[in-house]
């Protein structure tokens, strides 16, 4: 591979590894505040960007690539409001979707067609990323803090499998 792709590659496993620990920052917030159930949907979150970190690093196994961990920035400590976790939530999915498509282009660019194929799928999931944190956001916009209509939708997120 070549090796400005094999460096894209392993910076975007640790972006995806900070993801998750963006996920859990937000989730002992929502613990802190006595939404378990956003903190149950921001744990099964942080776990999903584990698995997308671990498909870049065993992708990069199987090409021969030597993956080389990187530091991982600690986190915002502090939210504001459940509508706040979720509108940072958002936010950072579209810089992931950049990021990704930044990868897929450059993969492009240098004829890695198993790369390119491969990180289609990931085209694809940041659809879904955004779509989910958006709708999520769309909802607790409607909602006053602080209201029944906020533990209703706190025991609904308690309801994500993965
Ligand atoms: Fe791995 Fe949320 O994108």
């Amino acid at each position: 591979m070549d090796k400005k792709l094999e460096k894209a590659f392993n910076e975007q496993i640790k972006n995806e590894l900070y993801s998750a620990y963006l996920y859990l920052a937000m989730a002992a917030y929502c613990e802190s505040k006595n939404l378990a159930g956003f903190a149950h949907w921001l744990k099964v979150q942080a776990k999903e960007e584990q698995s997308h970190a671990m498909k870049l690093f065993d992708f990069l196994i199987d090409r021969g690539v030597r993956v080389v961990l990187q530091a991982i920035a600690q986190p915002p400590l502090d939210f504001s409001s459940a509508a706040d976790v979720f509108e940072k939530t958002l936010e950072h999915e579209k810089k992931v979707t950049a990021l990704i498509d930044k990868l897929y282009m450059l993969s492009r660019e240098l004829k890695d067609n198993p790369a390119a194929i491969f990180l289609q799928w990931f085209v694809s999931e940041q659809v879904e990323e955004e779509k989910n944190a958006a709708q999520i956001l769309d909802t607790i916009k409607v909602i006053k803090p602080d209201s029944a209509a906020l533990i209703m939708l706190d025991r609904e997120l308690a309801k994500r499998e993965g």
